[in-house]
């Protein structure tokens, strides 16, 4: 029997799981706006502040007055705008790939390229913990879909050997893991993906501009850049503007031009994004770049050690994403709502809320969102 939307609506409200976006008045910042209230926003993925910094809203309205609004077609048609080619040049020297290609958001990345790289004979090696892009992008292609066990090198490692393949295998990692900010195991994926002669894609959204020495994202960190043989990162994130990209080498990426079906069936980026993702480049190799990386790594070492302090637990994570564990939905819900009453805008998730942190954020942001986290802890009882 058919159930009503409105039926399957209730049951999430009774679950707990009904979901509904908030109004964020004005630019995106350590605190907003949240339907009339000044709130610490502790819940965007905008890691350096960069969404609303001068250098890239100059670029914007420059490229804007200079090339217009919007691209016009898919670039295999009429939208392949100078633009385009000047920010693929720069993140392909900024990931030390031969090419990149620049997709308009992560998730038309991962629903383009690994149908486009792996399809029927072939199999996709998944992290059970990456991104649902990640596993939307293998469900589309025909390829064979294997999940491993998170970071579990063994599990990994047994289905390489076990499951029998004459096409390609695809591994593919979240350099950074969305929900619970761990870090993959980059260095013993390169030597696995090397041994069984395999692909590598890290999907690298949440380290791009963010990790390592210079902001190269996970596989600096791991000091392993060049044994990645895909790297995916986003634009729309620490880098303050929008869209996302495929850096690799210059075969795959003209096999992508040819073949992901994201990027050839859909307009193109608009100038504005472009110039502005090429102006957050900038600012991430300079050394107002280091001194935000600096500055968003104090503040999370900052926050989760308070945390910890408090009796919380932050499962594990060693990045700027700092999950707390709280157990039921319902509890999560009401964390996250309680919060809210205090100042403090942070998204629940699966059995945690998931906290995340800027560089903008300052002493006093941080100092009220530990005090509000305390109170609805204690309240709640989780410590
Ligand atoms: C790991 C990961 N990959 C891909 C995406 C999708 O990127 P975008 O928001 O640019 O579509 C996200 C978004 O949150 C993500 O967390």
């Amino acid at each position: 029997m058919n159930r009503s939307f409105r039926e399957e609506l209730e049951d999430l409200r009774l679950e707990g799981l009904f979901r509904q976006m908030r109004l964020v008045e004005g630019a995106q910042g350590s605190r907003v706006i949240l339907e009339g209230r000044e709130t610490v926003l502790l819940c965007s993925n905008n890691y350096l502040g960069l969404a609303s910094h001068p250098l890239l809203k100059e670029a914007a309205v420059r490229a804007i007055e200079q090339y217009g609004t919007g691209s016009g077609a898919s670039r295999l048609v009429s939208g392949n705008m100078e633009l385009h080619e000047a920010l693929e040049i720069r993140i392909a020297a900024f990931k030390g790939t031969e090419a990149a290609l620049v997709f308009n958001s992560g998730y038309a990345v991962n629903t383009g390229i690994i149908p486009a790289i792996a399809g029927r004979g072939d199999i996709i090696f998944s992290d059970r913990l990456n991104h649902a892009s990640i596993v939307d992008g293998a469900l589309l292609s025909r390829a064979q879909f294997v999940r491993y066990s998170h970071n579990d090198m063994a599990s990994l490692r047994r289905l390489l050997s076990d499951v029998e393949c004459s096409g390609r295998r695809l591994i593919v990692t979240d350099g950074v893991f969305s929900m619970d900010g761990d870090l993959a195991l980059l260095n013993e994926l390169v030597s696995l993906k090397e041994e069984f002669g395999a692909l590598l894609m890290v999907d690298d959204a949440h380290a791009t501009g963010v990790l390592g020495a210079t902001g190269r994202g996970s596989a600096e960190q791991c000091g392993v850049m060049a044994g990645i043989d895909i790297h995916m990162g986003t634009l729309g994130k620490a880098l303050g503007s929008f869209g996302a990209y495929a850096a690799a080498s210059r075969e795959i990426i003209d096999y992508l031009i040819n073949r992901a079906r994201s990027f050839i069936f859909s307009t193109s980026l608009p100038p504005a994004v472009l110039a502005a993702g090429i102006a957050a480049l900038d600012v991430v190799d300079s050394s107002e770049g280091a001194w935000l990386r600096r500055r968003l790594a104090k503040n999370t070492v900052l926050f989760r050690n308070a945390l910890l302090d408090a009796g919380f637990d932050t499962m594990g994570s060693s990045t700027q994403i700092v999950p707390v564990f709280v157990g039921g939905t319902n509890d999560v819900m009401e964390f996250s709502r309680l919060l809210l009453d205090e100042g403090i805008f942070v998204q629940a998730g699966r059995c945690r809320l998931r906290c995340t942190l800027m560089a903008t954020h300052d002493e006093g942001d941080l100092e009220k969102a530990v005090t509000a986290l305390k109170a609805v802890g204690k309240k709640l009882g989780i410590i």
